[in-house]
């Protein structure tokens, strides 16, 4: 029998990345919408002739769901996803799956006690450019990581509600499950501190547009990630380890290699190094594919899986976003607890 399910929030992204595998995976039946927006309502209305509502709590009154996907305001997500696992549904919750650690954790003990699947949506952990950096790291092409840096330029402005704080918009938010998690996930969840600074510079509103963090590992290495108002072709990520870098335009990454010479000889002034360089395609989407997400997400609501990224995972996330925030704030380098809030390091 198919997922019956329900989308709140049928706008840029919920009508798209999110209806698309729905109603085109046989997995899923589309079962109900709901939007405050009488223009979306009509748009869903007309393309699934499923009922629509203006209000989820009369959703979740009315249908018979196994499943709902929020896709609304960032503000929102998490007492929407609350509710709705207290109705005795399943959610998925778009990403950011809420504003702050605090938020998160409500959202998480809610899911526990009503004991339904809360899954955070985060598909850039799909994404195909950490897949292939994966794969070249771990066959020890670069040698031993130290570095990372992990960035998003545009020049584009907007001004709907992403730039509001009211919304809880703000390009750390919007980017950091994207530019932060990536990495993280790619060197593992180990950063012990953060420094990080946001400003805004091209948007109206009242929030950020650019932010920029340095997150250090118990190892020592350091992630820096950063959401930037530039044009031009600066990479996208560069990955420096002890034997070699690799830089990722799109789908390319060039992979440099280097061979020291087995001595180094004391008189002179460094030691020569052999270079080789070539590259690399990675294949598929980078930020990851919704139809391949949404399979696994079928055989998670079917018990047959465990989704791939837990809550703990989730709330992780949430808390290095609440450091990056609070570090820029009162530009302090932030201790990432183990437990509880981040602490400051000089409080
Ligand atoms: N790659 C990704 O995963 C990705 C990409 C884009 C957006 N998003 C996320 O999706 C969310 C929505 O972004 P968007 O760009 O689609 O915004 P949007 O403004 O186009 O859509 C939001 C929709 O929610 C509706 N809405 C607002 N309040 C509601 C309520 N109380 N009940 C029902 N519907 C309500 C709005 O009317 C609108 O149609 C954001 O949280 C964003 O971060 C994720």
């Amino acid at each position: 029998m198919a997922i019956r399910t329900g989308l709140i929030g049928y706008g840029r992204n919920g009508s798209t990345m999110h209806a698309n595998p729905i109603c085109e995976l046989p997995e899923f039946e589309m079962v109900a919408v709901c939007d405050v927006d009488k223009a979306a309502r009509d748009a869903a209305a007309a393309r699934f002739g499923v009922p629509v509502y203006e209000s989820y709590s009369q959703m979740l009154e009315k249908e018979d769901l196994d499943f709902v996907v929020v896709v609304t305001y960032n503000h929102q997500h998490a007492s929407m996803a609350a509710e709705c696992l207290e109705a005795g549904v399943d959610v998925l919750v778009t990403k950011p799956w809420a504003v702050n650690q605090a938020e998160a954790a409500k959202m998480i003990e809610t899911a526990k006690k009503a004991k339904k699947l809360l899954l955070p949506w985060l598909p850039s952990r799909w994404g195909c450019q950490l897949a292939k950096l994966r794969e070249v790291i771990a066959a020890g092409e670069i040698g031993k990581v130290y570095r990372v840096e992990r960035r998003v330029t545009t020049f584009g402005r907007r001004a709907d509600w992403q730039t509001r704080s009211d919304h809880a918009g703000g390009y750390l938010l919007n980017w950091g499950p994207h530019i932060v998690d990536q990495p993280v996930q790619l060197l593992g969840e180990r950063v012990e501190s953060v420094y990080a600074r946001m400003s805004q510079v091209v948007n109206p509103g009242d929030v950020e547009d650019v932010f920029s963090a340095v997150l250090t590992l118990d190892g020592g290495e350091t992630i820096q990630c950063d959401h930037i108002v530039a044009s031009g072709d600066s990479p996208e990520w560069v990955v420096y380890g002890d034997r070699g870098t690799i830089t990722v335009h799109n789908k390319t990454l060039e992979v440099h290699q280097v061979r020291f010479e087995e001595n180094i000889d004391p008189s002179a002034y460094r030691s020569t190094v052999n270079k080789t360089v070539r590259t690399e395609e990675a294949s598929g989407a980078v930020y990851g594919d919704e139809m391949e997400i949404y399979r696994e997400i079928a055989t998670a609501l079917r018990r047959e899986t465990v989704y791939p990224i837990t809550l703990e995972s989730g709330l992780y996330l949430t808390k290095l976003l609440d450091a990056i925030r609070l570090s820029a704030a009162e530009d302090v380098v932030v201790n990432v607890a183990v437990n509880g809030e981040p602490a400051n390091s000089n409080g």
